[in-house]
């Protein structure tokens, strides 16, 4: 017979693993044999997405960096996702958006290896994201059909990168009809499900690359990024001003990463609205915290900031790992611990949203500077003054 836990360890359970059996789905492999280290992290990470941000109709942000859509990681788990209505936001770089056209438009990349010879693969046509390799005639046909679809009227105007997303959406379900595919593409379903994309750097990629060539001709469109910015600050003070929480669920880091926490200082410190932060953080990244850099801030950092909820700061889970480990793992347990949501389809709501946040701001914000009920703000306002 085993000894009752001592009283120093009641916080604590036992570390005492089952034996993994033949039968063992992702999930319960998640949560009986994943219990130190990372492997303790991405299950406090399963957990804290299942338990706490999923509940209550929760908002969740995702943001994206890293080449997931080249690993097939649109189709196999951000898809499922988006259509469980388990994303309600995203923030990606361009290139996940680029790469997932070729999915879209059901191209065909090739799982390698990293050991080739470059100058070989250069010669021979073939591009190589690590061991993902595909013909350099996907690149010249996704280029093509950007340049062809944002020549069309609709697109001859400045507009936010959800617009522009949603928009570009569309002509990908209509490819997919004529292909006779589905579920093929983030874009698309996202155009479906009406899950607002935004790019936090729109020049940075091949669709920009295509949208600036277009501009020398005599194309109109151009990135509102006031309006990205607003917007998605919108969309959180959206999900706390109905009683939501909000959730940041960040894959990477990044520009992507700020753009998404950056949401709420935009809300506090420069509208001027009083806001708490984020409730909820999670985050699978290879980035070091101790560089300085962004994409490996911890959420500490990030409540110092007014990012995160200070009293959310225990919740908050950081896992030191490949997003093409943990997205799949992850995909499985939500998927197989949460019932599918009703889409909020936040693109929809988009003026209505943003004209909230906006009321709020003409009301209470100012042009001077914002008069903060932060403690620790009155105390650094008055160093220096006394003296
Ligand atoms: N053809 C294209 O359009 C193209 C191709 C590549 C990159 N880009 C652009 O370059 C910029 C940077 O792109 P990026 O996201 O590839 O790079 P990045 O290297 O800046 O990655 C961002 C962060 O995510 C982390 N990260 C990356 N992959 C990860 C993984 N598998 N698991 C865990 N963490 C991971 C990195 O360490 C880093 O901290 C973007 O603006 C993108 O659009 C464009």
């Amino acid at each position: 017979m085993s000894k009752p836990p001592s009283k120093k360890f009641a916080a604590y359970p036992r570390l005492n693993p089952f034996g993994i059996g033949k039968n063992i789905s992702a999930a319960d492999l998640i949560d009986q044999s994943m219990l130190a280290y990372n492997g303790g992290r991405l299950r406090e990470a399963a957990q804290l997405l299942t338990r706490k941000m999923l509940p209550d109709d929760g908002y969740i942000g995702m943001s994206l960096t890293g080449a997931l859509t080249p690993a097939g990681l649109g189709k196999s788990c951000l898809i499922p996702l988006m259509k469980a209505g388990f994303i309600d936001w995203i923030v990606s770089t361009g290139a996940n958006l680029y790469h997932d056209l070729h999915f879209g438009l059901d191209m065909q990349l090739h799982s390698g290896t990293p050991f080739l010879d470059d100058v070989a693969l250069h010669r021979d046509g073939v591009i190589r994201i690590y061991d993902v390799l595909f013909d350099y005639n996907v690149l010249l046909d996704t280029d093509a059909f950007v340049r062809e679809v944002i020549q069309g009227p609709e697109f001859q105007r400045p507009m936010g990168t959800d617009e522009f997303h949603y928009l570009l959406g569309k002509y990908v379900v209509a490819r997919q009809k004529t292909l006779g595919i589905k579920d093929s593409s983030v874009l698309a379903t996202a155009y479906s499900c009406g899950i607002p994309i935004f790019t936090s750097s729109p020049g940075d990629s091949s669709i920009g690359m295509n949208v600036a060539a277009m501009a020398l001709r005599d194309s109109k469109l151009m990135f509102d990024v006031n309006r990205d910015v607003n917007q998605t600050a919108a969309i959180v003070y959206h999900a706390k001003s109905t009683g939501h929480t909000s959730s940041v669920f960040i894959l990477g880091g990044g520009s992507p990463k700020n753009f998404m926490l950056q949401t709420e200082p935009q809300i506090q410190e420069v509208m001027g609205i009083q806001e708490k932060g984020h409730d909820y953080f999670l985050q699978c990244t290879d980035a070091r915290p101790d560089t300085g850099g962004l994409s490996g801030a911890t959420p500490a950092e990030a409540v110092s900031w007014g990012k995160v909820d200070p009293d959310k700061l225990p919740d908050s889970v950081v896992c030191y790992t490949d997003s093409t480990i943990a997205l799949p793992l992850l995909t499985a347990y939500m998927t197989a611990r949460v019932k599918p949501r009703k889409l909020k389809r936040l693109y929809d709501q988009r003026d209505v949203i943003l004209d909230r946040v906006k009321a709020r701001y003409l009301a209470t914000g100012t042009v001077a500077k914002v008069v903060t009920s932060r403690k620790i703000a009155k105390r650094a306002s008055s160093v220096g003054l006394k003296g």
